[in-house]
């Protein structure tokens, strides 16, 4: 399946609305008053869980489209990136805003302190780097090897993000265990594609020298 230009343009733009599902939900729950007994935990939780989602999803963009022969689903990779720094974005402003309210101090003494903070916080940095170079001319300007680099943290912030999960629930694990499943999946298929690259080089340049 390759979609025509237009198709694709389409496709972005169901894409990027559907994105924004997950606001818009929290939006009209807001309206209808139904965001629970405390809503600031309601919302804190809403939008992490859609940062790791997103996070995820975007990092099965290469798998999928290796699998399926849809190369083009690599076009929609960028948007999908820039929607999990957005959510990610939105998740800290509610702690700082909702949760903290803008108190500096005590902000920098719960990052030194709570582990599942600490981690949260450092996936959040290490996004920024990512978003501020998605763009096209970013690309150009880093060069494709170095910019393929720096990109490849995202398995990293993922990592960490589970990390972040799995340290702030108290007694039931079953999510956290199902979100680092599918990203030691995800992981896994990245690795054996590595590996099969190498090998490839290896016999390459044995055939080269013999
Ligand atoms: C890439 C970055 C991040 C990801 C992927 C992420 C993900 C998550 C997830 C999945 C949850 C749990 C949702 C649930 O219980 O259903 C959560 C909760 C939470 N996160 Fe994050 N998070 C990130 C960054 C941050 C940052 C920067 C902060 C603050 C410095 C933060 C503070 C919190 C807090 C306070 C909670 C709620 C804890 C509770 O209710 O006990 N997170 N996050």
């Amino acid at each position: 399946m390759q979609p025509t230009p237009r198709q694709i343009i389409a496709i972005k733009a169901a894409l990027f609305a559907a994105c924004l599902w997950p606001l818009a939900q929290l939006v009209w729950l807001g309206y209808v008053g139904g965001l629970g007994a405390n809503p600031i935990e309601y919302i804190t939780r809403h939008l992490g869980t859609w940062t790791l989602n997103f996070l995820l999803v975007t990092l099965a963009v290469t798998p999928l489209r290796h699998l399926s022969g849809w190369h083009w689903l690599i076009r929609l990779r960028r948007m999908l990136g820039l929607y999990v720094f957005f959510y990610a974005l939105l998740h800290f402003l509610t702690y700082l805003w909702l949760d903290q309210f803008f108190d500096w101090m005590s902000i920098v003494k719960d990052i030194a302190k709570r582990p599942f903070i600490t981690a949260g916080f450092t996936a959040f940095l290490l996004l920024i780097p990512l978003a501020a170079t998605s763009n096209a001319a970013m690309l150009k300007r880093l060069g494709g090897r170095r910019w393929a680099q720096l990109h490849r943290s995202a398995y990293a912030i993922a990592i960490i993000g589970v990390i972040h999960y799995w340290w702030l629930v108290k007694k039931d694990i079953t999510l956290p265990l199902v979100y680092a499943v599918l990203l030691g999946v995800l992981l896994g298929w990245r690795a054996a594609r590595l590996a099969r690259e190498r090998q490839r080089q290896l016999r390459a340049s044995i055939y080269e020298s013999g």
